[in-house]
């Protein structure tokens, strides 16, 4: 297939229902094309530019969906400030090469009527989960949605959200989704912060103090490393890292769990995650190191 040597002005297409994603889908397929899917919320970032890149790399036809899910926020949370900026997502889907954008309406995904809810099981019950209540039912919900809508044949997600990925793996197997899901390496920025959409939401001290969640996840990966257990010391050293950054600096968690199972683990052997979420004047941040011991 030839490629335009520059891309358009006005790539790629953006469709807003489900029939056009369905046809743009089907063209590509009866193209001999693979689908790939990069589900997102949007004001995109390094982070989902790097999912969009490996599914490019894999030669597929990459499907952007931006979609700033209602039933994933809880009554409090920041549905209303959340980032949003299509014109700007589209230059970067443009860039990074998506061959298409799919921004449907609240209607599109959620008809009035609308009752059904993919319910996930116990590991949405620790981490973000417990802290989150209803939030990962909510993913599942869209993310199954979208992918029947899109019926991709690789779904990329990032290890940003650990859980998240983990969960949607275990929903593909036990739902038994046609899907192989790819997840890639969490990106940083050059201080270690884990880029996030919300880290735009931050003032600029708060921007400066967010590192210190990185920064306890690289003492506790070091203080384990070193035999320096047990894990809750550990975790103690950890908090006191937070705790120099300020005493405003909220701690949601702070967790050494099996990266499969998402368990607390005590007595850590092998493959391990240190996880963790703070918030940060009314920003909630998360991170993750995953290591062997
Ligand atoms: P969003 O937060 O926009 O993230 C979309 C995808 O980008 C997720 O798979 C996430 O893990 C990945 N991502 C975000 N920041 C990243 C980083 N710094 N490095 C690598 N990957 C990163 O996750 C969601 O949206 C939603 O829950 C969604 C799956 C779209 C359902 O609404």
């Amino acid at each position: 297939m030839t490629r335009e040597p520059f891309p358009q002005p006005d790539a790629p297409p953006v469709v807003s229902d489900v029939a056009g994603v369905r046809a743009a889908v089907r063209r590509a397929r009866l193209g001999g094309r693979t689908i790939g899917f990069v589900p997102t919320m949007g004001a995109l970032h390094r982070g989902h530019l790097s999912l969009i890149e490996a599914a490019r790399r894999h030669g597929d036809y990459t499907v952007v969906s931006i979609y700033v899910n209602p039933t994933q926020f809880g009554p409090r949370e920041d549905f209303a400030q959340y980032p949003r900026d299509l014109e700007a997502d589209r230059r970067l889907c443009r860039e990074a090469d998506a061959d298409l954008i799919f921004a449907p309406t609240d209607a599109e995904m959620y008809p009035p009527g609308d009752e059904t809810r993919v319910r996930p099981g116990r590991l949405a019950e620790t981490l973000c989960g417990a802290c989150r209540p209803g939030h990962f039912e909510g993913v599942c919900t869209v993310v199954a949605k979208l992918f029947h809508i899109v019926q991709p044949d690789v779904a990329y997600f990032g290890q940003k959200d650990a859980q998240q990925a983990v969960i949607i793996k275990r929903m593909i197997r036990d739902l038994a989704m046609p899907i192989r899901l790819e997840v890639c390496p969490l990106v940083r920025e050059p201080d270690g912060l884990a880029m996030s959409s919300r880290n735009a939401r931050l003032t600029p001290e708060d921007r400066q103090r967010a590192v210190c969640l990185y920064q306890a996840l690289c003492v506790g990966r070091d203080a384990l490393r070193a035999g320096q257990g047990p894990v809750g010391f550990v975790l103690a050293k950890m908090r006191g890292v937070i705790a120099q950054a300020g005493a405003d600096v909220g701690i949601d968690y702070l967790s050494l769990v099996d990266p499969d199972t998402l368990q607390e683990v005590s007595e850590p052997r092998g493959r391990v995650m240190l996880a963790g979420a703070v918030r940060l004047g009314g920003v909630r941040l998360i991170d993750n190191l995953v290591f062997d011991l």
